[in-house]
């Protein structure tokens, strides 16, 4: 896998080591985490199964530090999904990892085939959705690339609408599919369901859970949903005056059931370091079944 790195500086602890740039030998990310041995010895740079490695990252605003010298590792194949109040930096850091803001300090080494989705769909008015499929792919993809991934999310019948005619579920699947023909390493999605409907929600993180299962890449999911986030994620992190504050693993067995008490648990502990208010977990009303619509009060912002 070829890596991308961002402005490398040298740091104390890390080497900001030109022969990243060139690394082909990372292992596929295929397998689940728990198949990738780490690699990582020397502490210098990213192993075959560390496929994101941020270091000593700063990205200031008008003197202010949004992001203070933060480090993250995720690995291949993982699910991560990163909570935090509005402001804290979350989209920030996700723009930093897809490339786009580059005015940084400290170390990003990403994997170079990484494709994003954002809240908002972004899809071209003036292009057919294959067509926005395929949207800054290089060289001449055919139709058939599009409608491939078009199929995987359940879109295959629209590939020839215009874009002003999805649904907003279809929009954001639409969405999906352009970062699916990336055939992304490390798919970044900032609040990709934070418009959708409660149900129309359900049924996109059942579609993401199961994009990332058949694609083996690693996710970082932006939420402010942590029942979202426990749902799908094998580590949740929270993020707090620039850094990563809090690191929660869920290794709760897939399909999750939001009524399991272990569940709530979880959730009840993230939404506390998240400082909202919540029922003792002997007190939370269960909920029947996984594809019960998100209560509200799972939700911080
Ligand atoms: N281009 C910019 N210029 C100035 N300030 C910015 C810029 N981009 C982000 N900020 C500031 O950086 C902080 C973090 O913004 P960011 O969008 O990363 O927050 P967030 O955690 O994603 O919030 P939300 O959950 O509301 O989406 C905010 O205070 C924001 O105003
Ligand atoms: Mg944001």
């Amino acid at each position: 896998m070829a890596t991308d790195v961002h402005r490398p500086v040298t740091g104390p602890s890390h080497r900001a080591d030109a022969s990243h740039r060139a690394d082909t030998s990372y292992r596929a990310a295929t397998s689940r985490p728990a198949d990738i041995a780490a690699r990582d010895t020397d502490g210098t740079g990213p192993t075959p199964a560390t496929v994101v490695r941020v270091d000593g990252l700063t990205r200031a605003f008008d003197d202010r530090a949004v992001i203070d010298r933060l480090h993250l590792d995720v690995r291949a194949g993982e699910f991560v999904a990163l909570l935090g109040r509005s402001g804290c930096g979350k989209s920030t850091l996700l723009r930093i990892l897809a490339g786009l803001d580059r005015d940084i300090e400290g170390t990003v080494l990403v994997p170079r085939r990484k494709a994003v989705a954002f809240q908002a769909p972004r899809l071209m008015p003036w292009k057919r959705v294959w067509r926005n499929v395929l949207l800054g792919l290089p060289g001449k993809p055919e139709r058939a690339v599009a409608e491939r991934a078009l199929e995987e999310v359940g879109l295959g019948h629209r590939s020839h609408a215009w874009p002003k005619t999805l649904s907003g579920g279809e929009a954001q699947r639409a969405s999906l599919a352009r970062a699916l023909v990336r055939e992304p390493d490390l798919l970044l999605l900032d609040e990709p369901f934070g418009a959708l409907d409660a149900l129309t929600r359900v049924k996109a993180q059942r579609l993401v859970g199961e994009l990332w299962q058949r694609r083996g890449c690693a996710v970082l999911l932006v939420t402010h949903d942590v029942e979202e986030a426990v749902l799908l994620a094998d580590r949740v992190l929270v993020m707090d005056e620039g850094v990563i504050a809090h690191e929660q693993r869920i290794d709760l067995p897939r399909p999750r059931d939001i009524a399991d008490p272990r569940f709530a648990a979880l959730r009840t502990g993230l939404l506390e370091r998240l400082g909202v208010e919540t029922p003792s977990t002997a007190d939370a009303p269960t909920a029947p079944s996984a594809a019960t619509p998100t209560p509200a009060a799972a939700t911080a912002s």
